[in-house]
């Protein structure tokens, strides 16, 4: 019955991570997988996370079936942390997800099989498994202009040339923040001017924000989502709580619809509950739980917010120890990129040789095409990274 099946291409992005920890060199640097480490080199379990979950152990939660979408009080703290504090649920459907990937998977089956679109607009480049997603549930992938490589910039004129040409009713993958992978983000005049053409072309905003918290705060992050919100424009938006919380392994996401009336969201709401419940049922409740005893408690939510900053903050300083380690040693690469970007990632213009021999002689690991996930580097081996890209770069 399977003899017919051939060998299945391994993901970039987690095949990545499957190599370096099989790499016995002790110096191996993993700036690969979008994860973020901690000054020792260790995953942080979040204090506020850690108190939480001793207030659910001390509460002895059963472990019923939650509702198909989640609890409304998650939902709800969702909305406030993506559209404000003073948002109004009205018009908005929130359900809980398994992760941000689950999320996008949700948001396609709902575009296809509710709204009947065929189609999606995806930035050049994008996360690596955007296309994965939206192709394996049935739409056609197009990319749109981002970045260029070469110059280091955002290609702004070229993206709204593309949007102004797209048809009625198109739906286009937008990263709010933290650009996955370059890490070069509109700025909030930009996004104004986007919005505008997506309400003058009639377009239909995707927004992915798995990173909300690591640009410039989770305000300032959330900034383009409030502005279309605002705008009235209707629109998906994913999020993620991997990185921002550390949850990567509970799987906690949610999917919002900004549907701009009561009952279109509520008939939204119940599409999405058919499509979650044919799929998997209802979301597993720890990490809901967890997210909203921090978001609905003054103290513990302050503690996350600002457990967040510092995170964000260390990453800054990798940036600018690296940017100048590379420019004091005369290095060929921009170097301004690593300084100038956001949130995890550098699109560094490292290129395939150079990244190939970044792994093979030093071990450090970057995702393709040149990708780098700066969490990884740490007060211990940052001048080690920074020497071997020297090294690459000048070779
Ligand atoms: C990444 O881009 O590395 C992260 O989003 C992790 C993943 O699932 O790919």
């Amino acid at each position: 019955m399977f003899a017919h099946l051939q060998p299945s291409a391994a993901d970039p992005i987690m095949s990545l991570m499957e190599a370096y920890l099989r790499d016995d060199n002790p110096q191996k640097v993993n700036l690969g997988i979008g994860l973020y480490y901690d000054e020792q080199g260790n995953i942080p379990l979040m204090q506020a996370v850690r108190q939480a979950e001793q207030r659910l152990l001390t509460q002895g939660h059963p472990h019923g079936y939650p509702p198909i979408e989640g609890s409304a009080a998650f939902a709800a703290q969702v909305q406030r942390l993506l559209l404000g504090e003073e948002v109004s649920a009205c018009g908005l459907a929130t359900v809980q997800t398994v992760g941000g990937s689950g999320a996008l998977k949700l948001a396609a089956d709902f575009l296809r099989d509710y709204l009947s679109r065929e189609e999606i607009w995806l930035s050049d480049p994008t996360w690596a498994n955007h296309g994965a997603i939206f192709a394996g549930a049935g739409l056609q992938t197009h990319s749109y202009p981002y970045f260029d490589d070469i110059a280091g910039e955002l290609r702004f004129e070229a993206m709204l040339e593309c949007f102004n040409g797209l048809p009625a009713g198109a739906v286009v993958l937008l990263h709010p923040c933290c650009h996955n992978p370059t890490g070069t983000d509109l700025t909030p005049a930009q996004w104004r001017t986007v919005i505008e053409v997506m309400q003058q072309r009639r377009l239909l905003p995707l927004f992915d924000i798995a990173y909300q918290g690591f640009g410039d705060g989770l305000e300032q992050d959330a900034y383009a989502l409030r502005a279309a919100h605002r705008a009235g424009l209707d629109c998906l938006i994913a999020n993620s709580f991997s990185k921002n919380a550390a949850l990567y392994g509970l799987r906690l996401g949610a999917l919002t619809l900004c549907c701009g009336d009561a009952q279109t969201a509520s008939n939204a709401q119940g599409a999405l509950k058919t499509l979650i419940r044919r799929s998997y049922s209802c979301p597993p409740t720890h990490g809901g739980r967890i997210m909203e005893t921090i978001l609905t408690d003054d103290a513990l939510r302050h503690l996350w917010r600002s457990e967040l900053d510092a995170m964000r903050d260390r990453i800054r300083q990798m940036r600018l120890r690296l940017a100048s380690g590379l420019e004091q040693g005369g290095s060929a690469l921009d170097y301004r990129r690593i300084r100038d970007q956001r949130g995890m990632f550098s699109y560094t213009g490292l290129n395939p040789q150079q990244l190939e021999t970044l792994r093979q002689r030093y071990a450090i690991y970057l995702v393709a095409p040149g990708r780098m996930c700066l969490p990884g580097l740490n007060l211990n081996n940052i001048d080690y990274v920074a020497d071997a890209i020297l090294a690459v770069s000048r070779s």
